[in-house]
This record gives C-alpha cells, structure tokens and sequence, in this order.
C-alpha cells in the first residue's frame, strides 16, 4: 500500500504511520504543525518514523499543497489532520476549525476526484453525536453535535459522503471514541491526568465527574483505521469505541492505583460543549472491518503512564 496519511505528526496519525511502515507499506506524512499544542511533542512523535525505509515527509498546510499531483502517487488517503479540541472551539477560534477541519477536507476530496484511490478514509469524531437520548450510540442515530468543533467535523463527515454519492469517491468516516495512550495530545484528559500524578500535582476536573466516556485505546483504533483502509464499505460510517463506558471519578481511582498514589482533585463547574456520556455501539464495525477492541483500560493506562514518566520524569 502507498498511504497518505495527513496529520502524521501528531498523536493517532504518528501511530499509524509506524504500524503500516511495520508492516512494509510506504508512506507519505503531511503535517504543519499547527499550533494546538506545543511542536516539540510532535517532533518527538516523528522521531519513531523519520529514517524508516519507506517513509517520507512533508511539513506543509493541507491548503497550499499540490493535491491532485500529491494524490495521484497514493492508493490509499488516512485523512487526520484537524484542529482538535471541544473547548477551544467557540468564538474566535472556530475561524481555524472551518479552515482545518472544513475547507482542507474539501480540497482534499476535491482533489481526489477521478483519482485511482481505494479509499479515503476520514477520522471524523463521536463528537457528532451530542447528547444523544440511547446509549450506545449507533451510526443511524439522529445526530446533534454540542460543540462548534462537532459541528466541523460532522461537516466533513457530511463533505466525505457526499463525495461518495456525487462521484463515486471510496470515503469512510470513522467517528473515534475519545482515543487514548502514549502520545495522548496534552490537552486531554488522560494525559493531564497521569501527568499530574507524575508530578504530585493537582488536578482540575469539569463537572461532577459522573459524566462517562468510551475510552479506546489508540493500538485498537489504528487496527480499525487500517482495516478501514482496506474493506471499509465505500461511503460508510463506522462507530470505533472501546465498547464500555467509564466515569472519570472512576479513571481517577485507577490513575491512582496506577500510579501509586492517589490524585488530589479540584472540582469545577462543567464546560459548555461537554457531553454527559458517550457509548458506541461498535456492531458495524465488528462485522465489516473485524473490529474487536482487545486493551483493557487499566493496561492502556499503564502503557500511557510509562510514556507520561519517559516524558516528564519521575
Ligand atoms: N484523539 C482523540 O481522542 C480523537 C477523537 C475523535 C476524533 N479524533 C480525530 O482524529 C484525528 C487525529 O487526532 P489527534 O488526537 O491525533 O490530533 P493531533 O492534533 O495530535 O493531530 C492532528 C495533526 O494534524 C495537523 N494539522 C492540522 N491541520 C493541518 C493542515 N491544514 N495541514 C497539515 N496538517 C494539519 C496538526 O499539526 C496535528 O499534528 C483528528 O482529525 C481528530 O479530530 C481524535
């Protein structure tokens, strides 16, 4: 396989190039770096790629590349790059959300029009779902997303099927279920976490902390991912979740086993945009990609804690 895999620098992306480099397959990494989260964490992201038969890079934004003439020496496109983050998504700051998660994703399924991809595959987000009334959430469940940052990548989500109808392209959409491990972006929750554990710090949790995620672990999502690659149904939409649902009072306790110590909590109010749960229904997937979420959330945690300590010391 030649793979294009946008967003290769940062977290999920990173993990995927190296398990298809593992493999023997070629791949090409687009990032820009943007500034989200600090440039050092995605350069050391890359370390594990740059120098491996078969693996090439460019630093550019999506938007100012060569698409067509990029696209045409792929089979497959693993389309990650985004702005990510539900909290940074209101105001201002949904200017770089339509211009990440939007307009790149439009060029690029623009691009690939009369391509000979296989397919292209589109991380979209169980952020799509909102608040919704049934859990587990399944694909064909009504959708309304609680942040501008669902919002985007439902719109892609929407561009990727229509790309689908209108010209035949070979989209896939899987919505990731708050995905977790070593190199979890700083901003989240896990990592924050595990971090403050590392450090004896305090940490600060939104809401009660009552509120309940599927956690999946990000080896889990790359199988999805690659298997998505490979026979996801043209113009489908897949459910990738861990399949259990866990509240982050209980993470918090399981941190702390983890870690040896328990964590000191600072509660405070919940963050507009926050769902109260999410659960995936992950069915779809199961039959057509052969998903079957294997880590448990204790040994994924502990897999996280080992990069969090090679990261910040002890
Ligand atoms: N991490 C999760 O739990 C999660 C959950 C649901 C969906 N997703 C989706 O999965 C994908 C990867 O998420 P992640 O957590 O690895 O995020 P990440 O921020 O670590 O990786 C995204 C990368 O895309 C790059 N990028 C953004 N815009 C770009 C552009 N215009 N041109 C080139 N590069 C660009 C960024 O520099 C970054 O390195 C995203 O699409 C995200 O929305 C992630």
């Amino acid at each position: 396989m030649k793979a294009l895999i946008t967003g290769s620098a940062g977290f999920i992306g990173s993990h995927l190039a190296r398990s298809l480099l593992l493999d023997g397959h070629d791949v090409t990494g687009v990032d820009c770096f943007t500034d989200y989260y600090p440039r050092p964490f995605k350069e050391r992201n890359l370390q594990s790629l740059v120098g491996e038969a078969g693996f090439s890079f460019i630093e550019a934004d999506l938007q100012k590349l060569d698409l067509p003439q990029l696209l045409a020496r792929h089979d497959v496109v693993f389309h990650l790059a985004a702005q990510p983050g539900v909290r940074a998504s209101w105001g201002r700051e949904f200017e770089i959300y339509t211009s990440n998660n939007i307009l790149a994703t439009q060029k690029l399924l623009e691009a690939a029009v009369g391509s000979q991809l296989h397919r292209f595959v589109y991380a979209s987000s169980s952020s799509v779902y909102g608040d919704t009334p049934k859990l587990p959430s399944s694909e064909g469940d009504p959708i309304c997303p609680l942040s501008p940052y669902g919002v985007s990548k439902l719109a892609a989500e929407n561009l990727a099927r229509l790309y689908h109808s209108a010209y035949g392209l070979p989209t896939v959409s899987l919505r990731y279920f708050t995905v977790y491990g070593p190199r979890q972006r700083p901003d989240m929750a896990f990592h924050r976490f595990l971090k403050a554990a590392c450090m004896g710090e305090e940490i600060t949790v939104f809401g009660d902390g009552l509120q309940t995620r599927d956690f999946t672990y990000v080896d889990d999502v790359i199988a999805a991912t690659r298997a998505a690659g490979e026979r996801g149904q043209p113009g489908g939409v897949y459910n990738v979740g861990g399949g259990h649902r866990v509240s982050i009072a209980e993470v918090i306790d399981i941190i702390g086993d983890v870690a040896g110590r328990p964590l000191r909590v600072k509660r405070l109010g919940s963050e507009k945009g926050d769902v109260k749960h999410t659960w995936a229904d992950t069915a779809r997937a199961q039959a057509d990609l052969g998903f079957a979420p294997s880590t448990k959330l204790r040994n994924g945690l502990e897999e996280e804690y080992t990069w969090i300590r090679s990261v910040y010391g002890s």
